[in-house]
């Protein structure tokens, strides 16, 4: 059985991975509009994860016995300035996502919480991946610069990214 607080905590998570995924398909709509598919396609697949991250939320919540609650989603931006506005963008949201984990990591350690714990434990881990493979375009577009034939052949190279769910092999 969760507590009221944890029940609160783990419903406000489930809003921040909705609005990953909201964040996450907003850019993916900035890069089609510069003709960028293949960054679009990168965007669109952390989209289609975000929304695996809500609902290993959702389940957790009703199989401890607590109610989904779903909330007003902000509006997230509507463009960036350049590719790597917007990838810096997602890397320090994904380090404002990884706080949120510890936070609740916290006042499930708290409260005594081994089962909502060990739940999050996966989500500990699925950070480290999430700001480094942001981080990792970060880096790209640096070297890259202002030279199209590097942006063309990233563009190339996102566009292979494909969706695998949570628990399968390249996830
Ligand atoms: Fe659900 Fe990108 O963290």
């Amino acid at each position: 059985m969760l507590s009221k607080e944890m029940e609160e905590a783990l419903n406000k998570q489930i809003n921040a991975e909705l609005y990953s995924a909201y964040l996450y398909l907003a850019m993916a709509a900035y890069f089609e509009s510069i003709n960028l598919s293949g960054f679009a396609n990168w965007m669109t697949i952390q989209t289609q994860e975000e929304l695996t991250h809500a609902k290993k939320f959702y389940d957790f919540v009703y199989e401890r016995g607590g109610r989904v609650v779903l909330g007003a989603i902000d509006a997230p931006p509507k463009s960036w300035d350049s590719p790597l506005a917007a990838f810096e963008g997602a890397y320090e949201h994904e380090c404002k996502v990884s706080a949120m984990i510890n936070d609740l990591v916290n006042l499930a350690l708290k409260e005594k919480d081994h089962a909502t714990n060990n739940f999050l434990q996966w989500f500990v881990s699925e950070q480290v991946e999430e700001e480094a493979s942001a981080d990792a375009v970060v880096q790209k577009l640096k070297l890259i610069g202002d030279h199209g034939n590097g942006i063309f052949m990233l563009d190339r190279e996102l566009g292979q990214r494909v969706f695998h769910a949570p628990g399968t092999a390249g996830e």
